[in-house]
């Protein structure tokens, strides 16, 4: 289980700016300053229209107070990846700058999309191209995985590849989620429309933000 210390929380917060806003709790010797939860999320597709992203927005719903950091597959498009190019014209700059997303956040959320039975071929492309430059691509940070797709899979393949992969690359995993039928089962408004899967998915919500503590 991911466990955030008293000590790091109070390193966090002296080592920012102080907040314009939230007030200091605690007495006058021992200031406290409201620091809100860092979050960030991306579906793991390239897709303007994502399925993934829609759901990822919504499981970002479930953390109102947290500052989020919500990214583009497409910010971060590169040729495929080649040994070649690598040892040809070394790393791209969006490599770097994706790796950047993870130094200073407290949770990260992804969602996976699947095609033909794995994740897609950007996020790979991605990934590859900043594991060669920083294996512990998440950075140690706890993660909070699920997955969609219009079928009764619910993307499931894809899933079970990122929940075994990316513990590889320093995720912490917290836990996992997959929505099948996507068209059926969700909507803007209303989130998980499913009560059992609903039920599923807030219960595993609860656990993330229970293993999450600030
Ligand atoms: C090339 C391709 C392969 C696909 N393969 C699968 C698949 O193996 N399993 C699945 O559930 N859906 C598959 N789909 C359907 C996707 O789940 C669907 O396009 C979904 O919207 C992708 O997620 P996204 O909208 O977040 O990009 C495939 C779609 C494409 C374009």
């Amino acid at each position: 289980m991911w466990h955030k210390s008293a000590i790091s929380i109070q390193a966090r917060v002296s080592s920012r700016p102080l907040p314009v806003s939230g007030p200091p709790v605690g007495d006058p010797e021992n200031i406290r300053f409201f620091v809100p939860m860092k979050i960030t999320a991306f579906a793991a597709s390239n897709s303007s229209r994502s399925i993934n992203k829609q759901f990822v927005e919504h499981t970002l719903t479930h953390f109102p107070e947290a500052e989020i950091n919500l990214l583009d597959l497409n910010n971060y498009d590169m040729p495929l990846f080649s040994v070649d190019r690598e040892s040809n014209d070394g790393y791209p700059q969006q490599a770097r700058d994706f790796l950047k997303q993870f130094e200073d956040t407290d949770l990260v959320i992804v969602s996976m999309a699947e095609h033909n039975g794995n994740c897609t071929a950007a996020f790979k492309n991605l990934l590859d191209w900043s594991s060669r430059i920083e294996l512990k691509v998440f950075n140690d940070k706890p993660l909070f995985l699920t997955s969609t797709s219009p079928g009764k899979g619910g993307a499931k393949l894809s899933l079970a590849y990122a929940e075994t992969r990316f513990p590889r690359h320093s995720a912490q995993l917290l836990g996992t989620f997959s929505l099948p039928s996507f068209n059926e089962n969700f909507s803007p408004e209303a989130g998980i429309l499913d009560e059992a899967l609903k039920a599923e998915y807030l219960e595993k919500i609860a656990a993330v933000k229970g293993k999450v503590t600030f």
